[in-house]
């Protein structure tokens, strides 16, 4: 039967990553966070003391990147190493992530990856995945079954990232993901709006799951 695949954009502290896992439980996919793929190249590239000012493609291209299954969780393993949760979440890579993301060398090595996590999946067994990030249903898989975009009203979204205590840098990463000119963030063509801003979690899964319908 066809390998399942479902998009989930939008931008930072609209629910994406809770909305995104519960999902992959509750439908039994596995689970790919696109935004931690970002977070654990610029990690390693800070680590070599490259800055978004250099010329990373010889950097990026002696990069090794692999997947590490945590059970149904996909996560980018790089030169041997996946970095932790820690790291990946830190304020140094907060501040820089967006600035890496917005260089082409730097998609463009993530984007053969990204799309072969659909390999990845079906090799170890999966029905299908869910990938989230800024430009899944727009760049990675425009041919999903399912695409989606979270949105929510900016009081919701400031409750939300005091609550993670991740103040910093959110709108600043907001901006210039939308301004970019490599994949910007935006609603992909087709996909469909979830607003979690008047929803539990529990109740944006539910919603997402009618949407998706039964029989999957
Ligand atoms: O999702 P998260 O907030 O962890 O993503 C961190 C950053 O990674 C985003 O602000 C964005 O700059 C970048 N990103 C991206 N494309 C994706 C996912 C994340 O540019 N598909």
């Amino acid at each position: 039967s066809e390998f399942k695949i479902i998009a989930i954009d939008g931008g930072a502290a609209v629910g994406k990553s809770s909305t995104s896992k519960g999902l992959a439980e509750r439908l039994d996919l596995m689970h790919v966070d696109t935004g931690a793929h970002y977070r654990t190249i610029t990690f390693a590239l800070l680590a070599t003391g490259a800055s978004p000012e250099d010329d990373l493609q010889d950097t990026l291209a002696a990069l090794d990147l692999k997947t590490h299954l945590d059970r149904r969780t996909a996560r980018l393993c790089i030169d041997g190493r996946v970095p932790t949760e820690v790291e990946i979440r830190s304020p140094e890579v907060n501040a820089s992530v967006s600035k890496f993301a917005a260089i082409p060398a730097v998609r463009q090595s993530l984007f053969e990856y990204q799309r072969n996590q659909a390999n990845v999946g079906r090799e170890e067994g999966f029905r299908g995945l869910i990938m989230e990030g800024r430009d899944i249903g727009s760049i990675i898989f425009p041919d999903a079954q399912h695409r989606f975009f979270l949105e929510a009203d900016e009081a919701t979204r400031a409750a939300r990232r005091a609550k993670e205590g991740q103040t910093d840098s959110i709108a600043d990463r907001d901006k210039m993901d939308k301004a970019r000119k490599t994949a910007p963030l935006v609603c992909p063509e087709g996909a469909i709006r979830v607003d979690t801003g008047p929803r539990s979690l529990e109740e944006v899964i539910e919603h997402i799951i009618n949407l998706i319908g039964t029989g999957n």
